[in-house]
């Protein structure tokens, strides 16, 4: 106000005027939010020579955006629901409060179709995260709507390119249309697989990359049901982090394991000449598939991977391990296997699976009670048991957790919040209740989620 007179204001001049009129503008403007989705259903071209209807995206005009974020800054996110049913989007991976983490009743109304709800959040960790409904998940996750969310670190670490990867299947038919979304059979074993498999809504894309740079590839498995081994070949490839936490230190991106909801970054040497082709595969027993083709050009930058900064480590709090109170997950068969209840996030009809005898009713207005109530501060150990004789990759949302160790193998004590754990094995991780509230932990194979093995963690004081 410093420059205006009280006679100014009183008379309101015209230059005070519109210096009032530009001040509202810049205060409305400043009331946006920052990114904004808008869901709905549209045609694409995923497979060559056809069209497909009936996809869902976070756009109306093609593939889900890359959300890019900053660490620790404050966002803000406005979600139109332009879908003719209800959804809800959730944040994987973001460490944030209870009531932006997007899951139905439990930390907020769905969405109805055609309504809109901002999501504003402080993203505490740097890294490759993603997104994508908790409402009626089977079925939008599989039209199309799982986006790479991509939050950058405070000190940029040095890479020439930035290229988030989205890594998924389609059920699609020769034809490009949509097939039946799963099989009930399916369902209740490994999973149903997709026909197509995409990256960024494309078979085998060629990405054209500068000869002798150094890219940082984002890979996210955004895929409903597949567990895969990704390969790099013809380049020099290192893996710095794996679900959005860098490793201690870089190793060779070979047979990087990934299941549905993980993620890996790989920075890459693109090879000096323009003959040197680089592809990223997924490694199958009855013959690779090659998913990404990427291509060196024009002079080479002759950079060199030593000249990365290595990515600062997350502030996850390390749990105090000695005073650490046990809690026991058991994955199994359901126990009774009947019809779920219908709700406006959607059924697929069918209980196969549980978490300590229970199977999640679905989702639904509850009250439900939580599989455990965590003391908010308080360290813990979760011992998951698989009794099943398929892999279920354990998800929690709110908190990240660290791998202690396996009755199967050696797990390196990597920081997560989707952990694979392989058929019947018994496997450990420890963490710190610090984030307080009702957070969903579920299997990531949506169909295993969607039919039962599914429930929530408490955290209060
Ligand atoms: Cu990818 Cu409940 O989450
Ligand atoms: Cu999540
Ligand atoms: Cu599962």
């Amino acid at each position: 106000m410093a420059g205006i007179s009280r006679r100014e204001l009183l008379l309101g001049s015209t230059a005070t005027l519109a210096a009032f009129a530009a001040g509202g503008l810049l205060s409305r403007q400043a009331q946006a939010a920052a990114h904004s989705l808008t869901l709905a259903r549209i045609r694409h071209s995923v497979l060559p020579g056809t069209i497909t209807e009936n996809m869902m995206s976070f756009a109306p005009d093609g593939p889900p955006p890359v959300l890019r974020f900053k660490k620790g800054q404050a966002t803000s996110i406005d979600v139109r629901n332009g879908l003719d049913e209800a959804s809800v989007v959730h944040w994987h991976g973001l460490r944030i409060a209870n009531g932006m983490d997007g899951v139905p009743y439990l930390t907020q109304l769905p969405i109805e179709a055609g309504q809109q709800f901002r999501y504003q959040f402080t993203p505490p960790d740097a890294g490759t995260f993603w997104y994508h409904p908790h409402c009626n998940t089977l079925e939008q996750m599989a039209r199309g709507l799982t986006g790479v969310l991509v939050v950058e670190e405070d000190e940029d670490p040095g890479f020439d390119q930035d290229l988030p990867l989205n890594i998924r299947d389609f059920r699609l038919g020769g034809d490009g249309q949509f097939i039946d979304l799963f099989k009930p059979r399916n369902a209740a074993r490994g999973g149903t697989y997709g026909t197509v498999s995409t990256v960024n809504w494309k078979v085998a894309p060629h990405y054209e990359l500068a000869a002798g740079s150094l890219v940082r590839l984002r890979l996210a498995v955004t895929d409903v049901t597949r567990v895969g081994t990704y390969d790099i070949t013809g380049g020099d490839a290192q893996l710095i982090a794996l679900d959005s936490n860098p490793l201690p230190r870089p190793i060779p991106a070979k047979d990087v394991v990934l299941s549905p909801g993980q993620r890996a970054d790989i920075a890459l040497r693109v090879p000096d000449d323009e003959s040197g082709t680089v592809s990223l595969h997924l490694k199958r027993p009855n013959g690779d598939k090659e998913l990404a083709v990427f291509l060196p050009r024009g002079q080479s930058a002759r950079r060199d991977l030593r000249e990365l900064k290595p990515l600062a480590p997350n502030p996850v709090p390390e749990p105090d391990l000695a005073n650490a109170e046990v809690l026991d997950f058991v994955f199994g068969w359901s126990p009774e296997g009947g019809a779920p209840q219908a709700s406006i996030c959607g059924s697929l009809g069918y209980t196969f699976w549980s978490i300590n005898r229970i199977a999640w009713a679905g989702d639904l207005p509850g009250p439900f009670d939580p599989l455990a109530t965590l003391r908010l501060g308080k360290s813990y150990i979760l011992r998951f048991r698989n009794e099943t004789p398929n892999a279920h990759p354990i998800h929690l949302h709110g908190v990240s957790f660290r791998l202690l160790r396996s009755n199967k193998r050696q797990l390196a004590p990597l920081v997560t919040d989707t952990a694979l754990l392989l058929e019947n094995e018994t496997m450990e991780v420890a963490l710190v209740a610090d984030n307080p509230g009702d957070w969903a932990f579920h299997c990531h194979v949506i169909e295993h989620q969607k039919t039962g093995l599914a429930g929530f963690l408490r955290i209060a004081e």
